[in-house]
């Protein structure tokens, strides 16, 4: 109940925000959330020099299951009916998430890989198309484009919401662009009005990646429904998991049928089982996975409201201490699904302490950090791919080169240099959690001059 209360008040200060990306407003969401601690004079000396851990209980694990899980499985598999050709599973979730998330098509598919993969084929992008993407996503996001040998150019990620800099894009577009791809990191809401804005204005459509952002919404809009598709991934660390899967939602017809058909090695979804209408793959979900995320689904919301309400309240501690920037969100997110919780690291307000040393002094008091992604426009396999006989034949030197100038990313790179994440799993747990992790950040910065002279 405590959490239902502080997301409706959470929800309440939303509307009424302001301009500007949000900061305070996790401190309005924060549930009768105490007075940050201050390090006490005497504070305890951190794991990493020797002391005791702040804890040593893991923090929840994942995935969640009962006996909803064990009877969908089961019923699925005595029925002996495990694929989507003969069962009703599949459509029956698809069913039931194109009306969680307000679309009148869902399409399931074996992965978040192949959902946008399948989204961007059944639009027609390849060869000779340039496709809009950030930097700062899993590489999946920019694998599809490849897929179809289209053309990725990176746009910069705006540092304060770890999301793609949506005033960046226009400087970016060509006449070869064909489609937007923005992606909804870490459970937050890339800038859509402006990205919106920019799409009807010069007429290149939208496909949302929000393969990390399941529940979470734009101005109360789910995410993947504002764009002309919307890909999800159900990848065992996902909010909402069938250890793979993945689906399309849209409220174009025309482009869900073409999808199913892709799906579906080129076999349409109604008609003869040999009438192929174009070339496709089998990117099919099972029955068995679309049961399981039917009894996932039963407790998203409850699983979502109270990582809303844990975040929120870890915010309002760690925005308290120097040198820690939790991410930010636009003001038109009215949901943050918080797959991940994202933070900066600034060494210089820790003595200089490098971000490697850091998070090892924070996985010995007990708290699970990492650094998150690397610069995905400077990775050597993409060179490769752009050097290679197909690219150059398609592209030519010049187009490679100034696709490769066009996707200088400064801002990411740094980002990529800062970033801290902590996994959603670490939000389901107590409040008392949330204390653990500002505590050991705290106890780390106390000790930072040492940590860092034991650690050179
Ligand atoms: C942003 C993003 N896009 C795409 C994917 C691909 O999803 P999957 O692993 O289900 O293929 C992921 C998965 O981690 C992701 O995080």
């Amino acid at each position: 109940m405590t959490i239902n209360r502080a997301r409706r008040k959470f929800l309440g200060t939303v509307a009424a925000g302001g301009a500007s990306i949000v900061a305070s407003r996790h401190a309005a969401a924060a549930p009768q959330a105490a007075a940050p601690k201050a390090a006490p004079l005497t504070t305890p000396r951190p794991a990493v020099l020797g002391g005791t851990p702040i804890r040593t209980a893991a923090f929840p694990g994942w995935p969640v299951q009962d006996s909803r899980e064990e009877q969908a499985m089961v019923a699925v598999l005595k029925s002996g009916k495990w694929g989507r050709g003969v069962g009703g599973q599949v459509k029956a979730f698809e069913t039931q998430y194109a009306a969680l998330t307000g679309t009148q098509h869902c399409l399931a598919t074996a992965n978040g890989t192949s959902a946008l993969l399948t989204t961007l084929a059944a639009m027609g992008i390849g060869a000779g198309d340039e496709v809009i993407v950030p930097p700062y996503t899993f590489v999946a996001t920019i694998n599809a484009v490849l897929m179809l040998h289209a053309l990725p150019v990176f746009v910069d990620t705006d540092i304060e919401t770890f999301q793609i800099d949506a005033s960046k894009i226009a400087a970016a577009l060509t006449p070869q662009t064909r489609l937007i791809l923005p992606v909804h990191l870490g459970g937050s809401v890339a800038d859509m009005d402006t990205i919106m804005g920019l799409s009807t204005a010069r007429n290149i459509p939208v496909v949302e990646d929000a393969c990390q952002s399941h529940l979470a919404q734009w101005k109360g809009r789910h995410v993947g429904s504002i764009g002309k598709a919307g890909c999800f991934s159900f990848q065992a660390s996902k909010n909402l998991n069938s250890g793979e899967g993945g689906a399309i939602i849209s409220n174009d017809q025309a482009l869900v049928d073409q999808a199913y058909a892709f799906h579906n090695n080129g076999r349409p979804g109604s008609g003869s089982d040999f009438a192929y209408r174009h070339a496709g793959l089998n990117l099919r979900l099972t029955e068995f996975q679309a049961s399981l995320l039917m009894a996932q689904m039963t407790r998203l919301e409850t699983q979502f409201a109270h990582r809303e309400a844990n975040a929120a309240y870890l915010t309002k501690q760690l925005s308290q201490i120097p040198g820690i920037s939790p991410a930010k969100m636009y003001p038109g997110v009215t949901r943050n699904a918080y797959h991940l919780y994202m933070f900066r690291y600034d060494p210089s307000a820790f003595v200089g302490l490098p971000r490697a040393a850091f998070l090892k002094a924070l996985r010995a008091e007990g708290i699970p950090a990492s650094s998150g992604y690397s610069p995905l426009n400077t990775e050597p396999f993409l060179a490769s791919v752009f050097a290679s006989t197909g690219y150059q034949r398609i592209y030519g030197a010049a187009t490679l080169k100034s696709a490769e100038e066009r996707s200088r990313t400064p801002q990411n790179d740094r980002l990529c240099e800062e970033a801290v994440w902590l996994t959603q799993t670490m939000l389901i747990g107590p409040r008392e959690d949330m204390d653990h992790i500002a505590e050991a950040v705290r106890k780390i910065q106390k000790y930072a001059g040492e940590i860092a002279r034991q650690s050179n």
